[in-house]
Formats: C-alpha cells, structure tokens, sequence
C-alpha cells in the first residue's frame, strides 16, 4: 500500500485528494492518513493542505540521516547513519567509534580527507559523497582484501544503476569512467589480538563537481562531467549501502569467493591490459591476467611468469595518461 500510494503522489506531481486516493486504492481516508504519516517517518516530505490533498514534495540534495534512509530497505548497512557537516576525515571519525556494525559516517566537507598510500584525498564541500562504512567482519586479517573488492564492485554497479554511466574498476578499488577516476576508496582495518576489531571502508565520490583544476582534470572526473546532470547525493547513498550489503553477504560464504572473484575480473579494467606495477623502486611490466582468490593482481612477464601484485601502484596503458 505504501508503494502504490507513494507512486501515486509521484506520478501526480502535484495535489492527490484523499477522496481520489481512497477510491483509486480501495482504502478509508483514516487509513491513508496512517500510511502518510509512515511515509513522513521514513523521512518522505508530503505536505497536505485542507480540500486540496496530499503532495510529495521533491527531493533536495540532503545528506542527513532521514534523506540517507529514506526507502533503504538493507538489514544493516546504512541503517545508522552519523551525519557531520565537517570532520578531518570520516576513516578516521570511524576508527574510533563503537557503533553497531554497518554504520555510515558521512560529512559535507574533509579537512583532512585520506587517499591510499599516504595521499591526501580533496573533498570539495557539498558536491560528493565522503563516508565511510564501519564494520566488524568475521574474516581473518589476511582476508581484508576482500572487503577492498567488494567495495569497488558495490560504488561500480551503484553508479551504472543510477546514472548508466558505463563504470569500471582500476585494480583494486579506484573507479574510473572513460579512463578518468570518479572515485576513491581506503579500506583500514583495526587489529586486537590478531583478529579485526573493526575495519572502515572509506568511499569518495566525486558527483556534482563542474570541473577540476587543470592538473586534474586529465585523470580526475565527475558523475556530472561525464553526464551533463547532477544527481541527489542520497540516491547514490542508498544504492552503494544496497549493492555492498549484498556483495558483504555473498562473501562471508567462503564457497562464493570463485563467483565474486570472476564477477570483479568482469568489472576490472586491467584484465587482459598491458600494466606497469610499481613496487618501491621495482617495475614489473606485463599484461594483468587476473585476480588471485587473495585479490592479488596476477601480471604475466614477456618471460612467461605470473608474477602476483599485492600492494604499489598499477598504471594501465591509456588509462590516467600512462602511454
Ligand atoms: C584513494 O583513491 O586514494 C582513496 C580515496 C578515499 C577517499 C575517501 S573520502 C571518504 C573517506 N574518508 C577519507 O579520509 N578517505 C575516504
């Protein structure tokens, strides 16, 4: 009854009579009064006025913990959310709290925003989607790996769901559409006794940014650049909070690890690529065969080895200006 009223208001883009809607759906006026004030709890904005009905209001771009959960249908993750309108980083915010497992920190700004390898990662205010997803997985310390995996599969599939954007993965997790990266992510982990304590998943998506400065702007992009439309921050939330929680699931079941591991290859721009991985001052180049059920990048030599990447920095041929 909630959807087909919802789709109602929608559909109506305007004022819906309560006579109309209780002939239409078959229920009393008492009745449709209770289930908009179920929809105002999950956080829809409905306004009604005397002889004129009920109207859902349109969405704005919010971030709060209601937008967040509106119509987020998980078990858990997103479930709590810890809006902030500034923090220093929200990977930090999250290492320290005792939150119950799938909580989402998310803030407007980062003032100290964290990228992989010790980089800094800028978060324009207002226009991403900067969180981090707190989790307490039952997995062994060696296995974290596959959390950064399925992190990149989860903001991949959200963003081909709400955009069409055709999105692929750069091994392990950044996101790249025609060849630019659009997001970031930095999983961490807390250890206490050689077990996880906690481990964060930090995402950063770059979504409603007009453009970047010009030594950006060959590597780095926008949901908006690459479509010409912005999107509400919240939609993109809850589809990445959806796709991970499915993804999380699947891999707490060691016997899903063959499917989850051909479903990244899939996704994963650097399969079959020429690749360069940088390891200190090491260079293996070669062409990515594929994943190891570790997560290693598996890069075969001109001399026919297989040699398995774990760490460093992997730069594809045309992709991020490698020639
Ligand atoms: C990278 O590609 O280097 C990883 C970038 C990760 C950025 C996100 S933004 C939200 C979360 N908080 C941080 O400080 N970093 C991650």
């Amino acid at each position: 009854m909630k959807e087909k009223l919802l789709q109602m208001l929608n559909d109506a883009g305007g004022y819906v009579s309560g006579e109309k809607i209780s002939r239409e759906l078959g229920v009393t006026r008492s009745y449709i009064w209770k289930v908009i004030a179920k929809l105002k709890d999950e956080g829809y904005v409905i306004s009604s006025v005397r002889n004129k009905g009920y109207r859902l209001e349109p969405a704005s771009d919010k971030l709060d913990e209601a937008s967040v959960r509106k119509g987020l249908t998980t078990a858990s993750i997103g479930q709590h959310i810890v809006y902030l309108d500034n923090v220093d980083s929200t990977n930090e915010y999250a290492k320290n709290l005792d939150a119950p497992h799938g909580t989402v920190v998310i803030a407007e700004d980062q003032t100290m925003g964290k990228g992989r390898r010790g980089k800094s990662w800028v978060s324009q205010p207002g226009t991403g989607l900067w969180m981090t997803i707190y989790l307490k997985p039952s997995i062994k310390p060696q296995e974290i790996m596959q959390v950064t995996l399925i992190s990149g599969m989860a903001v991949c599939k959200a963003i081909q769901q709400v955009t069409g954007c055709n999105a692929g993965i750069k091994w392990p997790n950044d996101i790249v559409i025609n060849g630019k990266k659009v997001c970031g992510i930095l999983t961490e982990m807390i250890l206490e006794e050689q077990t996880i304590a906690c481990a964060v998943t930090g995402i950063g998506i770059n979504i409603n940014i007009p453009s970047f400065p010009q030594e950006l702007s060959n590597r780095a992009t926008s949901l908006l650049i690459e479509t010409g439309k912005t999107f509400l921050r919240a939609d993109i939330a809850r589809a990445v909070f959806t796709y991970f929680e499915q993804y999380y699931t699947n891999m707490l079941d060691p016997e899903n690890l063959p499917s989850l591991l051909s479903e990244y290859a899939s996704m994963c721009i650097n399969v079959g690529r020429e690749v360069v991985a940088t390891i200190g001052n090491q260079e293996i180049h070669g062409v990515a065969e594929g994943i190891s059920p570790l997560g290693e990048l598996l890069i075969k030599t001109p001399d026919g080895a297989v040699i398995p990447v774990t760490s460093g920095e992997v730069s594809i041929r045309g992709v991020y200006g490698y020639i």
